[in-house]
């Protein structure tokens, strides 16, 4: 029997496989999302999120996709950030349903022209670039170009940029400014408080049928502690304690079954 119908599971509660709709919500993250949507909204040019890894920024975009309003808008999702200048902007010409172009200054004119025929049919381009912290340079240096239309007199396009802390201290250097002061939406997700890691368990367990606290408070507490409040670390040693109790035979995770877990881990 394996460890998921051990606990009378539908699913490993842990997954990353959670659908867009299902996504937790506490208020921490749905003033984020808030945010970000008033953002697009007023038509801000630039929007930045950062965190720690693990702490949920793609699922935040995610649950933008899920709430903006098909109508109006167009939402394109990059996450590699590596790329090179021209390759980036062959890249964002794919996304965008363009046929790439040859050169980097035909890219970015059919690009250009693409937006704002967009904004002719009233359609805003929302530009998510995750994983920014990748970014080259050369590529950071042009994306404010990006944004400048009708002698920078408008913004037909929303840039969301997110990504790792150091996004935001690289942004705020002296070289970045023409972009940094066009970023007027400026986030940071910081990682699960005590109250929320218990939430997020429960309410992770609950998705995967279960109908009982599969663990303790003071495993909870461990739990918390061991993962700094990242959700990709809860994930993991929830998922690998869950495993631990069912392998032990018990019925719930408590502070002894958690405590082996972490003993057995460091001893390996
Ligand atoms: N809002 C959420 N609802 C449910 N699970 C989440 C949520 N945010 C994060 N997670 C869990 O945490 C994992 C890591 O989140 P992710 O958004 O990929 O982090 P980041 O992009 O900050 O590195 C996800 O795979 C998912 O299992
Ligand atoms: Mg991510």
């Amino acid at each position: 029997m394996s460890w998921v119908q051990h606990f009378g599971l539908k699913e490993p509660p842990f997954s990353k496989e959670i659908a867009d709709s299902e996504l937790w919500l506490p208020s921490s993250k749905q003033g984020v999302v808030t945010e970000m949507l008033d953002g697009i909204a007023a038509r801000h040019t630039g929007i930045l999120l950062t965190g720690e890894p693990g702490v949920g920024k793609t699922c935040v975009l995610r649950v933008l996709r899920h709430r903006l309003p098909e109508a109006g808008h167009r939402l394109t999702y990059c996450h590699n950030a590596t790329l090179g200048r021209r390759d980036f902007y062959r890249q964002l010409c794919v996304a965008l349903g363009l046929s790439p172009k040859a050169t980097a200054a035909a890219v970015f004119y059919c690009i250009s022209t693409h937006v704002q025929e967009l904004s002719q049919e009233r359609i805003h381009p929302v530009f998510l670039l995750d994983e920014a912290h990748l970014l080259h340079q050369d590529t950071l240096d042009h994306l404010h170009i990006l944004t400048n239309y009708e002698w920078d007199s408008k913004a037909l396009l929303t840039l969301v940029l997110v990504g790792l802390p150091d996004l935001w201290n690289r942004l705020q250097l002296n070289r970045n400014r023409s972009l940094w002061s066009r970023i007027h939406t400026r986030l940071s997700l910081g990682g699960a408080l005590p109250a929320d890691t218990a939430e997020y368990v429960h309410y992770r367990l609950r998705l995967a049928g279960s109908d009982r606290d599969l663990f303790g408070s003071d495993a909870l507490a461990v739990l918390h502690e061991a993962s700094g409040g990242r959700l990709r670390d809860i994930d993991r040693l929830g998922t690998a304690a869950l495993r631990h109790a069912a392998s032990r035979g018990v019925r719930t995770v408590d502070r002894a079954v958690i405590s082996d877990l972490f003993t057995g881990e460091q001893s390996r």
